[in-house]
């Protein structure tokens, strides 16, 4: 009897093991890719570069330094570059991305911000603790978007902002398995109000030199391609 017993228990306990290694899977894929991609970016630059993202989170969205004294800033999916060494004058500038435990080999601790390691899908602040909320070519890559979005409206303060820039209308792959439309931006409101939108065609080298080079999405063309979204929205 007790011999039955500790096998069916061994039993369970290889299933249970077995599941769990097959649903985080994709996860760790998804994870060694993305750490592979900044491992070669590191190496071939030496120090990982942040002095073009001021330009994005300011100017593009027509905001200046003044606006973002006091604030406190959340930078979703944020990646290791320092992406809000800028912001000297917010109150509080943290970058949120579940890979800030393994960023750190490739020098995150020296950046003028503070990481939180954890998804978007469960972020770790109160209600409305946010005045600016950013998701910069990070939206696409979450697990669960529906849960994303819902994090997100729930962390930015009554009448603060959430700026998006994402890519749209892509096949999913490991590091970006989520795919959507446009009309993405609809998920958003309410609460959110939509203050400004932008689309964008691709050009070559990635999101942040199309936007440069800014050639308006021409919507006319119906061949299936890449846009880039760039939306601003205030909560109400
Ligand atoms: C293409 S990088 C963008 C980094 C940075 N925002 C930039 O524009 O340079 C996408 C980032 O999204 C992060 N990411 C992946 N899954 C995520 C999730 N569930 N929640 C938040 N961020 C996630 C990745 O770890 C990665 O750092």
């Amino acid at each position: 009897m007790q011999a039955t017993l500790k096998r069916i228990h061994s039993l369970l306990k290889r299933t249970a093991t077995r599941a769990l290694a097959r649903a985080r899977g994709p996860e760790r894929h998804k994870g060694a890719q993305e750490l592979k991609y900044w491992r070669a970016c590191k190496s071939k630059e030496g120090t990982l570069s942040h002095s073009h993202y001021s330009h994005f989170y300011t100017t593009h969205f027509g905001l200046d330094g003044d606006f973002f004294k006091g604030k406190k800033i959340l930078d979703i999916g944020c990646g290791p570059r320092g992406s809000l060494e800028w912001a000297y004058m917010a109150e509080e500038r943290v970058g949120l991305d579940p890979l800030v435990d393994s960023y750190r080999e490739l020098g995150i601790d020296e950046h003028k911000m503070r990481y939180v390691c954890s998804p978007a899908e469960r972020i770790p602040f109160e209600d409305g603790h946010f005045d600016v909320v950013c998701s910069f070519n990070s939206l696409d890559h979450v697990n669960d978007l529906e849960q994303t979005i819902g994090e997100i409206k729930r962390i930015v303060a009554p009448g603060g902002l959430f700026l998006l820039l994402t890519d749209v209308n892509h096949d999913p792959t490991p590091c970006e398995p989520i795919s959507f439309s446009w009309d993405i931006v609809k998920k958003f409101t309410p609460p959110m109000e939509l203050v400004e939108e932008k689309h964008y065609e691709k050009s070559p080298g990635g999101m942040y030199k199309s936007i440069r080079v800014g050639a308006p999405y021409d919507h006319g063309n119906q061949s299936r391609r890449y846009g880039i979204l760039s939306a601003m929205f205030r909560k109400r």
